[in-house]
């Protein structure tokens, strides 16, 4: 049988590029090169898709004899029907903001071409945080309370919006751009006073706002692998090593844990299951998503906080590791999302 060849999009205009990058480099390494033969297709800082020389400098050199020396790297267009000449299935390894939230998915549909995780609609809604805990609500899964804003609403009247959240919520709290991620613009606001400071970080990166009551929680992750019948993993705690898992406590230092499987009741632990298992399916995604949780330390209330359509995705990455601890390995799991790219792709093209 011939290989399947698969074309990995990474890098991206997002905060996340680097973090692409090594995900893209981890799948390159560890696929099964018997059935798949790999394109990388780096996507420059500027959204322009990289030429043969800027897609190798990209990656580290170590990878560079792996790359097919005979791809079009000048002419290919992600959105075209001529995709399909080159690539049998695209594998998005992209975060944030263009990448994980249904743009490039948009493209792949428009493009006609099997693609790995979720849709349209599963990647927008489970990007902007406001719609996702609407839709999770409506589901009757538990989320923390929060006060949604957008930007020209603050500019109108600042001291209503801090009169809400002062009343709604109440200290600490959370505020966020609610499309974003790996932490970025995100402060704990311990005070009135600071919150005004929290607000206009935030609104660098988003012209809508969350804000949502801040609890002291052990942080748990699942992973959630499949299309309409997904598989919950173990559930994992990450440990951060300071007030809040911040930007540098993801990617600068090391001293966070993550303690696999998560240390709680088995009660817990299968509602945590459940509750994952539904928050994928509420949001129509597909293929894989890691699903993060907040556990209440007062009383052990369990929230959710957020899905990610597009985790992190190294070999040493929460989302391959809890699959690891639960009886799929890293290059098993790669075939797998390579098959259920292709499974949703064949259950779609029977209704035209
Ligand atoms: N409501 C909250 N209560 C307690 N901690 C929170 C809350 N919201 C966020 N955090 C902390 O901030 C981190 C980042 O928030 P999150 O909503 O997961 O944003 P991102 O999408 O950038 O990962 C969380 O991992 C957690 O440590
Ligand atoms: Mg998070």
């Amino acid at each position: 049988m011939s290989q399947i060849r698969i074309g990995i999009l990474f890098g991206g205009k997002s905060g996340e590029h680097d973090v692409s990058i090594l995900s893209a480099e981890s799948i390159f390494r560890a696929i099964d090169k018997n059935q798949f033969l790999v394109i990388p297709i780096g996507i420059l800082k500027n959204g322009h898709i990289a030429n043969a020389h800027e897609n190798k400098q990209m990656l580290s050199s170590e990878v560079h004899s792996l790359i097919p020396n005979n791809f079009p790297y000048n002419s290919i267009n992600i959105s075209s029907f001529q995709l399909k000449d080159h690539v049998d299935v695209i594998f998005p390894v992209l975060h944030g903001p263009n990448g994980e939230d249904g743009t490039i998915q948009g493209c792949l549909e428009i493009a006609d071409i099997p693609y790995v995780g979720s849709g349209v609609i599963g990647s927008s809604t489970g990007m902007d945080k406001e719609i996702m805990k609407r839709i999770f609500m409506s589901h009757q899964l538990p989320v923390l309370p929060f006060y949604s804003f957008k930007k020209y609403y603050w500019q109108e009247d600042s001291a209503e919006i801090i009169f809400q959240i002062s009343n709604q919520i109440g200290f600490p709290c959370f505020v966020k751009p609610a499309n974003m991620g790996s932490s970025v613009g995100i402060s704990k606001v311990k005070y009135e006073a600071d919150l005004k400071k929290g607000i206009e970080l935030a609104l660098k990166y988003d012209n809508k706002i969350i804000v949502e009551k801040g609890i002291e929680a052990q942080e748990i992750e699942v992973s959630v692998l499949g299309n309409d019948n997904p598989q919950a993993s173990l559930p994992g705690e990450i440990i951060p090593d300071r007030d809040f898992y911040d930007y540098d406590s993801k990617y600068s230092s090391s001293n966070s844990k993550l303690v696999i499987p998560a240390i709680l009741d088995s009660n817990s632990l299968s509602k945590i299951r459940e509750y994952a298992i539904k928050a994928f399916s509420s949001l129509d995604c597909a293929g894989l998503s890691r699903v993060d949780f907040f556990v209440d330390k007062k009383d052990h209330e369990i929230y959710i906080n957020e899905i990610n359509t597009m985790p992190g995705f190294t070999k040493i990455s929460m989302y391959p590791k809890l699959w690891e601890a639960s009886g799929i390995g890293y290059q098993d799991l790669i075939s797998k999302l390579i098959d259920l790219a292709l499974e949703r792709y064949e259950n779609k093209i029977k209704l035209f």
